[in-house]
């Protein structure tokens, strides 16, 4: 059993998988080969990525200034000089000029917008030219047990959760949606794509798969505790949360789903 964690600290523990995954750097992208001068990260969160953790933002690139926003204030602490953050609803628009950051970055943060891609063209607009814009989000419509459908606990919860983010026009499967959307906006002169199948049960045989499955399923089992609070209104209640997390936690299964990392150059 994993213990319910704040969402900070969950937050900052996946920061940590996924900093493992790239190799000990803040995304696919090959940021270090031309350290960037501005970064924006949107949808912040704890402030895992740009300043809260061993490996962030501020402290890779000391030089450059680091913009972070999100909808949420950010857990109090002090801040580097070379850092700032906005409290903003990114659904109502972004307080910056068009070209103003080398790297706009915005993890797991789609896929808790409405119209998320009205909201990506706003953020390609932000990026200057030359510069790159890291998009990462999954495509849980894409969970699987074994290859194949989910037991029938984790299927009500997910499907009752697809329901709810749907009829507030989210998209909770963003992910596969990603390249096509930043390919139609014609603004980059490079996009890369990686899918990584996440190992949710720990049962890859590469070892840092398991990890970042490890830490995934440890966010998905907090989260599962916290829907019948937010959403037992909608049907997602007490029971339906429990067989969930009865499957989620069963060593006898294989779950997976598939998470997409994309980064683009701008034209
Ligand atoms: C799953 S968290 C990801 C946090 C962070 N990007 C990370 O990877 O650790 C999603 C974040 O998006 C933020 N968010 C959701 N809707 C937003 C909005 N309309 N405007 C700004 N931020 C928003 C939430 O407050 C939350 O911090």
């Amino acid at each position: 059993m994993f213990p319910v964690l704040s969402i900070s600290l969950r937050l900052d523990r996946l920061h940590a998988a996924f900093t493992a995954l790239f190799g000990n750097k803040l995304s696919f992208a090959p940021l270090d080969d031309s350290p960037p001068t501005s970064i924006l990260e949107i949808g912040s969160g704890s402030g895992a990525w740009f300043v809260r953790t061993e490996m962030n933002a501020a402290r890779r690139f000391p030089a450059a200034r680091v913009v972070a926003v999100d909808i949420n204030p950010l857990p109090p602490r002090a801040l580097p000089r070379n850092v700032e953050f906005h409290q903003v609803d990114i659904s109502q628009g972004f307080p910056f000029e068009s070209s103003s950051f080398d790297v706009v970055h915005a993890r797991l943060v789609m896929m808790h917008v409405p119209q998320p891609e009205q909201i990506l063209e706003r953020a390609i607009d932000l990026v200057k030219p030359g510069g790159w814009l890291i998009v990462e989000d999954p495509d849980d419509e894409q969970m699987l047990d074994g290859g194949g459908p989910l037991g029938p606990g984790m299927d009500a919860l997910l499907q009752g959760w697809f329901r709810i983010f749907r009829s507030r026009e989210l998209e909770p499967c963003i992910g596969r949606r990603l390249e096509e959307i930043l390919e139609r906006s014609d603004a980059f002169a490079e996009i890369r794509v990686k899918k990584v199948t996440i190992p949710i049960s720990e049962k890859s045989e590469d070892d840092n798969l398991n990890k970042f499955g490890k830490a995934w399923r440890a966010n998905m089992i907090c989260t599962g505790h916290d829907m019948p609070r937010r959403f037992a209104h909608q049907g997602i209640t007490e029971d339906v949360a429990r067989a969930y997390l009865e499957e989620l936690e069963d060593p006898a299964r294989c779950l997976t789903t598939d998470m997409y990392f994309v980064w683009a150059k701008k034209k």
